[in-house]
């Protein structure tokens, strides 16, 4: 799920504001939260509150690819005499269960066949099971039930860890591993990896708050728990909240895609090392565990107690072991914060009481201190009910249909905080008597449900503390099945993670409604007729296979239209161009030949655009987002490609630099610039986040810049009359010493117009600001910046094309 951030106070409707209900310390921003996984399409029936009927994303690791070796065993067959009832599974509720909404069709199953039924028949079927008593028989009699399937395909992810295995080594490993987990060591996590990493998620969608740019919670949400796990497992941060961690792509580990092996040979490298320092450390230091709940002063991981402990354990197995409390730990916490977030975001009152129990309780400072199980019977067994199972049949708890049935909970589908007494204990699979499952239960249940529920709790409390929210409307919010990433549009769909396989329109849209979990619709021809015209003008590149019929890849182009882990891409860009209110300025366009005085946009819409803009957060929203989308991936490259600009330079003056974000990744990239100076109008600093080393100045860049060995710029020129930036270029040339830099990262036009994707969008780009906000501003060759910096005082020259939109001007003093 994507949140997408609305701008901060000003834009905001004053209902979204919390004035005076916390601590004066503790500042809220507001932020709206919006799904991506289908733009067009209506919203989500779920507006009593509960999740849509489909909207449960699973937290399960388990590989997607059993739901498809389930799928080819979906077969209809005749009766047996094991007193359960077969549910008949028509073609479009399989296509479901490959698709990932999985819990729709087995749901649904449940309310038609009852709480024990039989999925079809053929070589493998399931035994699905909706019914507390018959889950916990199952669940506690783990000698007569073994994992089967799921242990099967989970293999090539977690090995022999103990997550999967089975039998001595199971109960070996288990039992090695729990006491890592003691009272003490979740105290000392709650204090320096919970609350510390929760503060940091807060300070990352702060900035997004300010500038009204939308984030993908979901993604966030994944990235706090991954550091919350590398912290706590290891001992090693890998960052991914706050960098472009190079374990990001764990976020997105997709079993399904193509690349899914190489990956998995990464992180299990990536561990190894980490076990091979940490053992190297221990063994040096003589380390031992002398008490119960030791814990390390200096480094309080899993890690290091397991190592401390010195079981006799192979490094395979070790490896194995902490890979499945990575795995097992990371997505499942993420998608419940990032449910529970929906929730409340549906339920102003409930919110409203979590936000206030959280101000009592906190009082400004930081807190301290679903799934389908699978089952294998391994004898002849007779469940609950006198229900008859054969050795070898395959059973699959649905702890959805569980805590989703009318039979085990009054208002099942409502959400209903108040259903748990706040005062007693937390509900459990014990004093719920398997009605709550939500870690399983009997002898396999999590080993990590303590953890998970400070880790959510600590995280939700400083959310809440910081942030408001709101959903943003005319969006479906869906879920898929496993550690997935959520394929919200063609783009996306072709693309599934780095494959690009060429798919045909049908193709494509079951991936978007598997994603969407919606049942129904698309026309695959109406479809297949905009990807040929797309095509023709190089987005997709078409195959035509054997049988006539048409399949589509992406080109380059296309490709910039994927959305990034940030959720970005270029097609908020290109939505940005086509929105009405734009639309409307362009039949104006010769206007600009006949009067520059006034914008074709001012015209049509009785304002300039950035005014404008201002009054509908819609819009800002949009535009945030396309300006986001093209310069995230623009610095990335820069700061990627070896470039030597900041070379030498301490004091760094970025002007116009907004929220200070490109700072930001300048300096994490190069720590000879020590200083940032930030400078933008006063109204657009006094909003900015305190970033370290980071000072916000505000004035008018026509009046001062302030000094600095290098000044870092990025689309400002464009938007001015060559009149303005000549004055503009002579503030920076003042502010510099003999020798110093400005650094403007502009669109450059080429000299000759040609018709290559590039030209045209460049030139496209130059009409776009004619029209839209400054008839004289423009995009300008490389020989007129050349020009216009001599004009200002920079003898020196030089232009480096590093990515497709914007080129790197250097003018030096
Ligand atoms: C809200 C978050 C979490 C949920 C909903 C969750 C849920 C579950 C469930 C349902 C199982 C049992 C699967 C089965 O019976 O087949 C399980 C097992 C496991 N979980 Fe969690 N989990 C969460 C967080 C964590 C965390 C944070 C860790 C590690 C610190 C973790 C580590 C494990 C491990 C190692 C197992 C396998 C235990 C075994 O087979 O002996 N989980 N989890």
């Amino acid at each position: 799920m994507l949140l997408s951030l609305s701008p901060a106070s000003s834009l905001l409707p004053a209902a979204l504001r919390r004035p005076g209900a916390y601590p004066p310390a503790v500042s809220r921003h507001s932020l709206a939260i919006k799904s991506a996984l289908n733009k067009d399409s209506p919203t989500p029936k779920a507006d009593n509150g509960s999740p849509p009927s489909a909207a449960s994303k699973p937290s399960s690791w388990v590989s997607p690819d059993w739901l498809t070796s389930l799928t080819r065993s979906v077969t209809l067959s005749g009766a047996d005499d094991s007193g359960i009832p077969i549910a008949s599974a028509k073609l479009e509720d399989v296509s479901d269960l490959l698709g990932g909404a999985l819990f729709l069709p087995l749901f649904k199953w449940m309310n038609e066949y009852g709480p024990v039924y039989r999925l079809a028949a053929g070589p493998r079927n399931f035994v699905v099971v909706s019914d507390p008593a018959v889950a916990k028989h199952v669940l506690r009699n783990y000698g007569k039930y073994a994992k089967g399937l799921v242990s099967e395909v989970s293999e090539f992810l977690f090995g022999s860890g103990f997550a999967i295995a089975e039998g001595q080594l199971w109960t070996v490993r288990r039992r090695a591993v729990v006491p890592s987990l003691h009272k003490r060591y979740l105290s000392v996590m709650v204090d320096r990896v919970f609350s510390k990493c929760a503060e940091r998620l807060v300070e990352k969608v702060q900035t997004a708050a300010i500038s009204g740019t939308p984030v993908n919670m979901e993604e966030t949400f994944s990235q706090l728990t991954l550091d919350v796990i590398g912290l706590s497992v290891f001992n090693c941060s890998f960052d991914s909240l706050t960098a472009d961690s190079p374990i990001n792509f764990l976020c997105k580990i997709i079993p399904r895609q193509v690349k899914a092996e190489k990956a998995v040979g990464v992180i299990r490298k990536t561990v190894e090392e980490l076990i091979a320092k940490c053992k190297e450390i221990v063994e040096t230091e003589g380390e031992r565990i002398d008490k119960e709940e030791y814990v390390n002063e200096s480094d309080p991981s899993i890690l290091r107690f397991l190592l401390a402990s010195r079981e006799e354990v192979s490094s395979v197995q070790l490896r194995d072991d902490l890979l499945s409390m990575l795995v097992a730990g990371h997505e499942t916490t993420g998608s419940v914060l990032t449910w529970t977030l929906y929730l409340l975001s549906k339920d102003e009152s409930s919110l409203k009481k979590a936000q206030e129990e959280v101000d009592r309780v906190l009082q400004g400072r930081l807190p301290s201190n679903e799934d389908v199980l699978i089952r294998r019977a391994t004898v002849p067994d007779v469940l609950p009910g006198d229900y008859k199972v054969d050795a070898g049949q395959d059973i699959m708890i649905s702890v959805y249909n569980i805590h989703h049935s009318s039979k085990v909970w009054e208002r099942a589908e409502e959400f209903v905080p108040e259903r748990f007494d706040r005062e007693g204990p937390l509900p459990n699979e014990t004093n719920t008597d398997f009605r709550f499952i939500p870690f399983s239960g009997g002898p396999r249940k999590c080993v990590g449900d303590q953890f998970a529920m400070l880790e959510a709790i600590v995280a939700l409390a400083v959310f809440l503390q910081r942030m408001n929210f709101e959903l943003v409307p005319d969006q479906n919010i869906g879920m898929t099945t496993g550690a997935t990433i959520h394929t919200t549009n063609v783009p996306d769909a072709i693309w599934a993670g780095g494959s690009n396989s060429p798919l045909s329109a049908s193709q494509i849209l079951a991936v978007i409604r598997s994603s969407s979990s919606s049942s129904s619709g698309g026309d695959p021809e109406n479809l297949q007729r905009i990807l040929r015209m797309l095509a023709s003008y190089g987005v997709f590149e078409e195959h035509l296979v054997g049988s006539g019929e048409r399949k589509y890849s992406l080109t380059d182009v296309g490709k910039t239209l994927v959305t990034d882990a940030n959720g970005l891409s270029y097609a908020d860009y290109v939505l940005q161009h086509h929105q009405d209110e734009l639309l409307k300025a362009w039949p104006l366009v010769h206007e600009a030949v006949l009067d520059p005085s006034v914008e074709p946009f001012a015209r049509a819409n009785g304002e300039p655009a950035y005014s404008y803009y201002g009054k509908k957060p819609e819009m800002n929203v949009l535009m945030l987002r396309a300006m986001s989308g093209l310069s995230v991936p623009f610095m990335r490259a820069v700061l990627d490609s070896g470039y030597d600009g900041f070379a030498g330079v301490k004091r760094l003056v970025d002007v116009g630099g907004s929220a200070g974000d490109c700072l930001r990744m300048i300096m994490g990239k190069h720590p000879n610039v020590t200083e940032g100076i930030n400078f933008d109008l006063p109204e657009v600093v006094a909003k900015a986040p305190s970033i370290p080393g980071v000072t916000h100045v505000g004035g008018d860049m026509f009046e001062f810049i302030p000094t600095g060995d290098a000044i870092f710029m990025k689309w400002i020129l464009t938007t001015w009359t060559d009149d303005e930036v000549k004055s503009i270029m002579e503030n920076c040339c003042k502010a510099l010493p003999a020798g110093g830099k400005l650094i403007a990262c502009e669109p450059v036009l080429p000299k000759v117009s040609d018709d290559s994707h590039r030209t045209r969008a460049l030139l496209e780009g130059d009409i776009f600001v004619m029209t839209i906000y400054r008839t004289k501003g423009k995009h300008r060759t490389e020989e007129e910046f050349r020009k216009l910096g001599q004009l200002a005082g920079f003898p020196h020259f030089r232009a480096l094309y590093i990515d497709y939109f914007y080129t790197v001007l250097e003018f030096q003093k």
